[in-house]
C-alpha cells in the first residue's frame, strides 16, 4: 500500500497546469458508447478511474486506448451489453453507462455502482426516469436488467426530485438516442453536464438548454465520432489553491477555468487571499493567516459552493483565524476526514450536518488514513500548512481524482513524496 510523506510548515511558491476534469470525462467516455465512428477525447487526467471506465468500454467491445492524457475510442461495434460487477464497483460513474448502453443496445445487465462511501448513494431517480421512457428493469439478485421496450427508449417529460448529476446525465446519454423529444425538468446544472452535452452535440446530438434547469433532448438514431477535448477539473483546481492558501505562498493555475470555479472562488476570496483571473489563469497569493469565512458555508446543487471542495476548504480554515462554519447538504456522510484533522490538531466539532471549525494558530504532522477522494486530498492540503513531517496512506483514494499529486505538490514547491 502506497503512502504520501508530507514535510509541512512550509510557504508554497509555483505555477500548475490543472488536469482535465474526472467528472467530465467519465460521462465522455460513456457517451462514446453511442457514436458509430471513432472518437478521440482529449485532456483526459490519468487516473484509475478514468481507466475503470475504459475497462468497461473494452469489455463491450469498444476499444480504447490512451497516449498521454489522449483516449481514442474505436465504438463501431459494440458486442456485449453485460457489464461484469467488479467493473461496476469499482467507481460511482460506472451507473452512467446504463443510460449509454440503453441509447446503442437498447438493453443492458448492470449492478450497484461503487465509489467514495459518502453516505447512502441510491440510484431510484436514475432507474425511475429510465422507466418513463419505456425501459423495463428488473433486479434479479442485485443486479440491474434493463430493456427497452420496442428495442428503443422513448422520449418522455421528466421532473427530477432532486437536481442529481448521475440521473441527469443518464438520462441525458438514453436520450440522445431515444425516440422523440425528452425534457428534464430540475436537471443538474453543472458545468461538467454543460461539457458531456458538448461532447454530444459535437457527434450530432440535438441538446439544448444544459446549464439550466430544463434540459430538451431530441432523440437521433445515429451518432457520428468527434474530437473533443474535456474542461479542466474544477475541484481539482480548488484543491491546489486550498493547499496553497492553507500553507501560505502564492502560485498560478494554468488551463483552469475561473468562471466555473466562481461559488468556490467567491468564499476563498473571503478568507483573506488575493485572487486574480485572466483567461483561463488563476493567481492566488496567502499572507500570513487566513481569515474564517463569516457566512455560513452551504454545500449546495452548482451554482452553489460545491460539496467536492467541502473538504480541502475546511483543511485550509482549520488554522484561520476565527470560527468558520460548513453545512453539509449533498451527503449524509462527508465529514469522515475530520477525524484525521483533528488528529493534527484542528478544532472542530461535528453537528449532524454542520461541520463548526474553529481555526488553531497551527496544525501538527501526523500519520493519517484517507477515507475517501477528497477527503484523502483535504489532508494532504493539511500536512502542507502543519509543522513537521505527515503520512497519508490508503491514497488509493486520491490517485482516482488527482493526476500524480506528488507532481503536482512539488509544482507548487510543497515537499512531498510517494513511498
Ligand atoms: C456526482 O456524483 C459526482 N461524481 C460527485 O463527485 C459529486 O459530489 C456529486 O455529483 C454532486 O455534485 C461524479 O460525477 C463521478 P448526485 P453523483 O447524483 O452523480 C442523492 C467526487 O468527489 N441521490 O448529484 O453520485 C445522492 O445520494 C465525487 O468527484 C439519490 O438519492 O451525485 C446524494 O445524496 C464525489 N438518488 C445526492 O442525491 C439518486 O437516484 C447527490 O447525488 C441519485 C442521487
Amino acid at each position: 500500500m502506497q503512502k504520501l510523506i508530507v514535510e509541512g510548515g512550509r510557504r508554497l511558491r509555483g505555477e500548475l497546469v490543472l488536469q482535465g476534469s474526472k467528472n467530465s470525462s467519465l460521462p465522455i467516455l460513456a457517451a462514446s458508447l453511442l457514436c458509430r465512428e471513432e472518437c478521440v477525447i482529449r485532456n483526459c487526467p490519468a487516473l484509475t478511474d478514468v481507466y475503470a471506465a475504459a475497462r468497461i468500454l473494452n469489455c463491450v467491445g469498444c476499444r480504447c486506448t490512451f497516449s498521454e492524457n489522449t483516449a481514442v475510442i474505436s465504438p463501431q461495434t459494440v458486442t456485449g451489453t453485460a457489464i461484469p460487477e467488479a467493473l461496476m464497483r469499482e467507481m460511482r460513474s460506472s451507473i452512467i453507462f446504463m443510460g449509454a448502453m440503453l441509447g446503442r443496445m437498447g438493453e443492458c445487465g448492470v449492478s450497484v455502482p461503487g465509489g467514495c462511501e459518502l453516505g447512502p448513494r441510491p440510484i431510484d431517480m436514475h432507474l425511475a426516469a429510465l422507466r418513463k421512457m419505456g425501459v423495463d428493469i428488473t433486479e434479479p439478485g442485485g443486479s440491474i436488467v434493463c430493456r427497452s421496450r420496442g428495442g428503443r427508449a422513448k422520449g418522455a417529460k421528466l421532473t427530477l426530485a432532486f437536481p442529481s448529476v448521475g440521473a441527469t446525465e443518464n438520462i441525458i446519454l438514453c436520450a440522445a438516442a431515444a425516440e422523440g423529444e425528452t425534457v428534464i425538468n430540475n436537471a443538474a446544472r453543472e458545468p461538467e453536464i454543460c461539457d458531456l452535452c458538448g461532447f454530444l452535440r459535437a457527434c450530432g446530438a440535438d441538446i439544448a438548454g444544459d446549464g439550466g434547469s430544463s434540459i430538451v433532448i431530441r432523440g437521433r438514431d445515429k451518432l457520428h465520432g468527434c474530437e473533443y477535448t474535456v474542461m479542466p477539473d474544477r475541484i481539482a483546481g480548488a484543491t491546489y489553491l486550498s493547499m496553497t492558501a492553507a500553507a501560505g505562498g502564492e502560485m498560478i493555475l494554468d488551463n483552469a477555468c475561473p468562471a466555473e470555479m466562481e461559488p468556490f472562488l467567491n468564499v476563498l476570496e473571503q478568507t483573506g487571499c488575493s485572487i486574480y483571473t485572466s483567461g483561463d489563469r488563476i493567481y492566488l497569493r496567502s499572507g500570513s493567516r487566513l481569515r474564517a469565512v463569516r457566512d455560513r458555508i452551504r454545500t449546495m446543487p452548482h451554482p452553489g459552493f460545491p460539496t467536492d471542495a467541502q473538504a480541502v476548504l475546511m483543511a485550509a480554515l482549520a488554522t484561520a483565524e476565527g470560527t468558520s462554519v460548513f453545512e453539509e447538504n449533498i451527503f449524509d456522510c462527508r465529514y469522515r476526514h475530520t477525524d484525521a484533522l483533528v488528529k493534527m490538531g484542528a478544532d472542530i466539532q461535528i453537528l449532524g450536518k454542520v461541520a463548526i471549525v474553529r481555526g488553531v494558530p497551527g496544525l501538527h504532522g501526523a500519520p493519517v488514513e484517507a477515507t475517501d477522494l477528497r477527503g484523502g486530498a483535504a489532508m494532504v492540503c493539511a500536512a502542507l500548512a502543519a509543522e513537521g513531517i505527515s503520512e497519508i496512506s490508503r491514497i488509493c483514494y486520491i490517485d482516482r481524482g488527482y493526476e500524480k499529486i506528488e507532481e503536482a505538490v512539488r509544482k507548487l514547491g510543497g515537499r512531498i513524496s510517494r513511498v
